[in-house]
């Protein structure tokens, strides 16, 4: 079904669904609807979205795949410097999609026309975070959001 804004593509596109966050550098720079107007261009349609600042301990669970790594410390430090937006995203193939719709981790590597090239300054304060595959799309949006926080068909 192509995607048409209706609840009835809403509800069947739940399978479809991954988790991105606005990172703390996009939303101190005024970039957050202009990140979303791009998404939602690129045919993603927004299932729950909310502001937060991440505590230290949280941001160290979100990001515990990457605690041994070099750069931990300071992307830990990063992501609690300011008000973050994570959201849920429906689409067709949508972990797949996102992933190439943000382009590479480091914004010189990323291709044109993708969010990182567009938005974010530098490897780490990249502007936005998506989910790797459909098993981490689950952890990720149960980290963010509760069920019924999120759009579903009753
Ligand atoms: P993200 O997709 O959120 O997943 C892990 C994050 O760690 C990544 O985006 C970057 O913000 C950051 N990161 C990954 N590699 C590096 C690196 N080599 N140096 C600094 N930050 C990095």
């Amino acid at each position: 079904m192509e995607p048409g804004g209706d609840l009835e593509w809403y509800v069947s596109a739940m399978s479809n669904r991954t988790l991105a966050i606005i990172k703390p550098d996009a939303v101190a720079r005024g970039l957050t609807g202009k990140i979303l107007a791009h998404l939602e261009g690129e045919g993603f349609h927004v299932a729950a979205i909310r502001m937060l600042r991440l505590r230290e301990s949280e941001a160290g669970e979100f990001y515990s795949v990457h605690r041994s790594r070099p750069f931990f410390p300071s992307l830990i430090a990063f992501m609690i410097s300011g008000p973050c937006v994570p959201m849920v995203l429906l689409r067709d193939a949508a972990v797949a999609t996102l992933r190439r719709s943000i382009g590479a981790t480091d914004p010189r590597e990323a291709d044109a026309g993708t969010v990182r090239r567009l938005f974010a300054e530098s490897k780490e304060r990249n502007a936005i975070h998506a989910s790797d595959s459909d098993e981490n799309a689950v952890r990720e949006e149960r980290f963010f959001f509760a069920e019924a926080d999120v759009l579903r068909g009753q």
